[in-house]
C-alpha cells in the first residue's frame, strides 16, 4: 500500500482559529484524521506539521530516506520565499513526487501569494478546496503511482 507523508508549515498548527473566514474552523489534526481516514485500506498516512524551515527540509529528505510513496506539502508562507525548500524538494523528486497544496486560492489572494517559488519543482498544485485540497493531493499521487 502507498505511504504518504502529509507536510504541514508555518501556521497551520492554529488552523480552527487562525483567520476562519480564510481557512475554516476545523483544526489541522481534525482536517489529518478525516483525510487519513478517506484513504483507509488504500493509502497509509502519515503526517506532521512544523513552523521551522529547516525542520521541513529534514522531513523532506527523510521522506525519502524512509521511503515514502510521495508527499503532500502545505508549506504555508515559505511557498512564497523558501528557494531551500524548493531545493530539498528538487533533490528527493526522482524518489519522492511532492504535490503543492493550499486551503485558500492563492491565485485569487495578495499578490505576493500569487508566486509560489515550490510550483517548478512540484509534480503539480491544488489550491482553494479548503480541506479538500489535502484529499486530492493524495488522490493525485495515487492516480500517479497506479
Ligand atoms: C496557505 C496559503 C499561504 O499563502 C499562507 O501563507 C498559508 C496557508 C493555504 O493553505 O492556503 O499559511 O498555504
Amino acid at each position: 500500500m502507498a505511504r504518504i507523508l502529509i507536510l504541514n508549515g508555518p501556521n497551520l498548527n492554529m488552523l480552527g482559529m487562525r483567520e476562519p473566514q480564510i481557512y475554516g474552523t476545523n483544526t489541522l489534526s481534525d482536517i489529518m484524521e478525516r483525510t487519513a481516514a478517506r484513504f483507509n485500506g488504500r493509502a497509509v498516512i502519515e503526517w506532521n506539521q512544523s513552523n521551522h524551515e529547516g525542520a521541513l527540509i529534514d522531513a523532506i529528505q527523510q521522506a525519502r530516506a524512509n521511503g515514502y510513496d510521495g508527499i503532500v506539502l502545505n508549506a504555508g508562507a515559505y511557498t512564497h520565499t523558501s528557494l531551500a525548500i524548493a531545493d530539498a524538494i528538487a533533490a528527493v523528486h526522482g524518489a519522492t513526487p511532492v504535490v503543492e497544496v493550499h486551503l485558500s486560492n492563492i491565485a485569487a489572494r495578495e499578490e505576493i501569494r500569487h508566486r509560489s517559488l515550490i510550483a517548478p519543482v512540484c509534480i503539480g498544485s491544488i489550491a482553494g478546496f479548503g480541506a479538500d485540497s489535502y484529499a486530492l493531493g493524495v488522490e493525485a499521487l495515487l492516480l500517479r503511482n497506479n
